[in-house]
């Protein structure tokens, strides 16, 4: 009969499934399989939700508008765009400029694997979206604006961005009033992106190169800490690192950029006045950025143009192998190495723990594929490590992110069955403007929205939010900001890495 042999062939193929799952299981433990192009497409459409300014035609998160049309106004100046930081609707110049470093190295090195995941025009789109905003900013060789809004007044209010009636003051840095830390990373951001536009966009590029190299010899010669400039950030983005990391991270960027000598020479000769050479990281973030200048100092090695340099080169190299021995656990001192939750999440910090998960998982990705490419192994104090191992460290934190963990929840928003609902984040929680144009006033937002147990009406999709605690326990509520406030750099971290695991599959 009809039926009874379907049943058998399905029988069959069920036998076949389960004979299938029990050989990738033996080879392949805790095997759950995770769509990384369906992450990798989410992660971009959360920049768009971040945008500030004026919307454009091809705008796809359509429960945003236009806003922040007046920034930079009291001061004449235009700061129409950018991005919003994080789940408030303040810009902030540093961490942007970090998000828009992190994007343009992922379509450096994996432009090709986002390309096939047909991402690339995306990706480009959010990586512009910043540069343009950092061009405006930059309005004369030594004047760089670094904030609209301030903290504190914007805490005060909870407001769709579309709707602010909070202070949206501007402030600079500037000859008198230095700040290392972020012209040096707003110059890290152009390099980089000038890189990726050479091509496509020469005229741009050249434009970005520009702005990149006056930033950074204005950072350079005004040297001075940020936050004693623009005292409005200290408590949101204090530098506690200082900013010699960023000059170096910039003049590397330069660099790579230009090949001029002069930026490897910086690199060079201020290795160890600057702290490359001798700081020995744990962590890799918005504010520390040694790991990262010490990986690509290290991989300046491999070059035979380069061997002149060896010596100083190998120094950078011994601390980044410090910085991913730590991560994977295999440096021989314990306080030497990153701790992890029991669900084996490295955790440096309460308060947006997974930040420095997902820059980690970046860098310990992108070396990975130098060692493979240089035929190469890492050696730790407790042992050598090959390309593979590595790469499957970086996995395990990605897939930990998407679902593979204690609380069966994915931390990027949208993906899976099961994700954060309450995102602490001011245009999310409230209906958006598209439902309702009617004005919704500073306490309003808190009293009907801020305080509503319910989901949040519009789902921030590609957010990554701060993520469990060090027992990897997860709370979703809107109050809780430690772990339920996502912030541009946790997902431009992932970008790249979504897009290398997508092409292994
Ligand atoms: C780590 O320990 C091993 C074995 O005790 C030792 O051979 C090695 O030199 C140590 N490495 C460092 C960097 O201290
Ligand atoms: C997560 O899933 C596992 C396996 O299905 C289950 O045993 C566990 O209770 C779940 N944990 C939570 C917090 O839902």
């Amino acid at each position: 009969m009809k039926s009874s042999k379907v049943e058998k062939n399905v029988t069959w193929s069920l036998t076949l499934c389960l004979v299938l799952i029990s050989l990738i299981t033996i080879y392949f433990p805790s095997c759950e399989s995770f769509n990384y192009g369906q992450a990798l497409s989410q992660s971009l459409l959360y920049f768009e939700s971040q945008r500030s300014g004026h919307l454009p035609y091809n705008q796809r998160v359509n429960w945003r508008h236009h806003s922040g049309l007046n920034d930079g106004l009291e001061q004449g100046v235009d700061l129409v765009g950018g991005y919003y930081d994080a789940g408030d609707n303040v810009k902030f110049g540093l961490p942007m400029a970090f998000t828009v470093t992190l994007l343009s190295w992922a379509a450096i090195e994996y432009g090709d694997k986002i390309a096939s995941a047909d991402e690339y025009d995306h990706t480009m789109e959010a990586i512009k979206w910043g540069t343009d905003y950092f061009i405006k900013a930059h309005t004369q060789p030594n004047v760089l604006w670094v904030q609209v809004g301030d903290g504190e007044t914007d805490h005060y209010c909870w407001q769709r961005p579309e709707d602010m009636t909070t202070s949206r003051r501007a402030y600079k840095v500037d000859e008198k009033n230095p700040g290392s830390e972020v012209a040096g990373e707003t110059a890290a951001a152009l390099a980089a992106a000038s890189i990726l536009f050479r091509k496509t966009n020469p005229h741009y590029s050249r434009l970005l190169l520009h702005h990149a190299q006056e930033l950074f010899e204005f950072g350079d010669k005004f040297r001075g800490k940020y936050d004693e400039s623009v005292e409005v950030v200290k408590g949101y983005y204090t530098s506690v690192s200082g900013y010699m990391d960023e000059l170096l991270w910039a003049a590397l960027w330069l660099y790579k950029a230009t090949e001029k000598e002069e930026y490897l020479k910086y690199v060079l000769e201020n290795a160890y006045d600057f702290g490359g050479t001798t700081w020995a990281m744990t962590e890799f973030s918005w504010d520390v950025k040694y790991a990262g200048v010490q990986a690509i100092a290290s991989m300046l090695l491999m070059e035979e143009k380069h061997k002149k340099h060896e010596v100083i080169l190998e120094q950078y190299r011994s601390k980044v192998n410090h910085y991913i021995c730590a991560c994977l656990n295999l440096n021989n001192a314990s306080n030497d190495n990153v701790d992890r939750t029991p669900g084996g999440l490295l955790y440096i910090r309460e308060w947006n723990n997974i930040q420095y998960v997902a820059n980690a998982a970046f860098l310990l990705t992108i070396y990975s594929d130098h060692l493979l490419a240089t035929n190469q192994k890492l050696q730790c104090g407790k042992g050598e490590v090959n390309p593979n191992e590595l790469f499957s460290f970086a996995k395990s934190q990605v897939d930990y992110i998407l679902g593979s963990n204690p609380m069966n929840m994915s931390y990027l928003v949208g993906y899976g069955s099961r994700f954060p609902e309450r995102v602490h984040h001011r245009g999310a929680s409230i209906e958006s403007y598209k439902e309702n144009m009617g004005f919704i006033g500073c306490t309003q937002g808190f009293d009907n929205w801020y305080g509503n147990p319910m989901p949040n009406p519009n789902i921030l999709i590609g957010a990554l939010v701060g993520g469990p605690d060090k027992n990897d326990q997860f709370r979703d509520a809107r109050g809780n900001y430690e772990q339920l406030e996502a912030c541009t750099y946790n997902t431009a971290a992932l970008v790249g890495v979504f897009a290398r695991l997508y092409h292994l599959q």
